[in-house]
């Protein structure tokens, strides 16, 4: 008889959320083997069973004793709360597997057996939290190193996502959720809402419903999932709920499509029509710069100039720009030699704006670098950051070329200087030969 290895999640804790399938698979079973909770979780259908308890940390211990097991022609289970593949037993147990030689046409079969995950499970009893965009977090640093883990609640705090901590607090890992609150802190309102579920389906249960900057000071431990909201998620009648979005698009009265919106179509904002959205804001606001219309849509400063060089057709626009493609960058910053007096700007992360006059014979290029060298300054630009160029004008105030990188992010921008209020008619009418000559229009992606 040839074994096979049930990898069994069994959801939150309670049977009635186990489901069929996770039941069946351990009667199937004649050896379970399961952490010492997850064993109690399950006592009820262990009967005539050799039942293998393993401590927290044996967790290798039991992906080699399942695959001992199954070599012996038993059919094993090995169980887990939730979902196993979810921060669970389904992913050492193959690094075990494949480590060990076997294959998946081996005469050893393995079912993965999906149970509901605690973010799931945490969502149902607080309300409707995950109806929008999610992710989840694991909280702990005993396998993955701190800095990641930061990386990560940085980037999700950052891009408004409703986000799950797992692992959030331990005996010896308390101070792992006060740093992720102050990091979510940086770019999310305070009052933004956290439900703190323990315990879910179990004995124990328990939900907390508050604020972001009192999360940490809340009750958590080893079996609590923290869920913290989204800028659009809320607390009604003690339900928490995240928006599906249909308020974006339909009236909540009458249920009608509102203006400029379709059924069934995306949203004006959607793929297609947010630059245009981007370009009547700008037409709308022609005294804006375009890091401030950057700020304003959560794009880099490069898709606001790319929106712009998408409909030149539209020149009764105060904002104007053309890209320059890649093969004919040099061209165009060889240009900028006969503009006279430039302004060189350079803006940091941490918001410095760093502006410098020159002059393009100041340039000096060396393979990956362009150095900018007079009397007052050393400038040192990686040139191989730079992915494209815009020549781009807000009529009266700004002419110049703007270097992107392929993130979208300004690498750098040379601009034209005025002389005693205007600019120089004759430079000018250089820079905009050069922009017909390189600059081109991009062509609107349709589907
Ligand atoms: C190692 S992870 C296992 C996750 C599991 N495989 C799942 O899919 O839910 C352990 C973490 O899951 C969360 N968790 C598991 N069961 C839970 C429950 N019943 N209630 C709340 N959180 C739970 C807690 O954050 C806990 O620290």
């Amino acid at each position: 008889m040839s074994g096979k290895i049930f990898l069994v999640g069994f959801g939150p804790g309670a049977e009635e959320h186990m489901s069929f399938r996770a039941k069946s698979a351990i009667a199937e079973s004649d050896v379970v083997i399961g952490y010492t909770t997850y064993i109690k979780l399950v006592k009820d259908l262990l009967d005539g069973k050799e039942v293998v308890r393993k401590g927290m940390t044996e967790e290798i211990d039991r992906c080699i004793e399942a695959y001992e097991q199954a070599k012996l022609g038993k059919k094993v289970s090995l169980i887990s709360s939730g979902d196993i593949g979810v921060y669970g037993m389904a992913g050492p147990t193959y690094e075990v597997l494949l480590k060990a030689g076997w294959t998946p046409d081996n005469e050893i079969t393995v079912e993965i057996i999906p149970g509901s995950t605690a973010l799931s499970a945490c969502a149902s009893l607080v309300g409707a939290p995950l109806t929008h965009d999610f992710c989840s977090i694991s909280l702990s640093d005993l396998l993955t190193p701190w800095p990641t883990i930061a990386r990560r609640l940085e980037a999700v705090a950052l891009s408004d996502f409703v986000v799950a901590l797992y692992n959030p607090k331990s005996g010896r890992r308390t101070q792992q959720i006060v740093q992720a609150q102050n990091i979510l802190l940086k770019h999310r309102d305070p009052a933004t809402p956290v439900a703190i579920v323990k315990s879910a389906y179990r004995r124990r249960q328990a939900i907390q419903l508050v604020r972001l900057d009192e999360m940490a000071d809340q009750e958590i431990g080893m079996l609590t999932t923290v869920l913290i909201g989204n800028s659009t998620t809320y607390i009604d009648q003690g339900l928490m709920i995240t928006p599906r979005g249909y308020a974006n698009k339909y009236d909540n009265l009458t249920g009608e499509a509102k203006a400029g919106e379709q059924a069934g179509r995306s949203l004006s904002m959607g793929l297609e029509g947010w630059k245009s959205c981007l370009r009547e804001y700008l037409k709308q606001h022609p005294e804006l710069t375009w890091e401030k219309a950057a700020d304003y849509f959560s794009v880099p400063v490069g898709q606001v100039l790319s929106a712009l060089a998408q409909a030149p057709e539209e020149n009764a626009l105060a904002h104007q720009a053309a890209i320059v493609d890649f093969d004919d960058l040099q061209k165009a910053l060889d240009s900028s030699k006969k503009w006279g007096r430039l302004r060189g700007v350079v803006r940091t992360d941490s918001g410095a704006v760093v502006e410098l006059f020159l002059h393009g014979e100041d340039f000096k290029q060396k393979t990956d670098w362009l150095s900018i060298e007079n009397d007052a300054f050393h400038l040192h630009i990686n040139w191989n950051k730079v992915n494209c160029a815009y020549f781009a004008c807000r009529k009266d105030k700004s002419y110049g070329l703007h270097f992107i990188d392929k993130h979208d992010n300004l690498v750098f921008r040379l601009l034209l200087t005025k002389q005693e209020g205007i600019f120089n008619p004759t430079l000018l009418e250089t820079f905009q030969n050069n922009w017909q000559d390189l600059g081109k229009s991009e062509e609107i992606i349709n589907d």
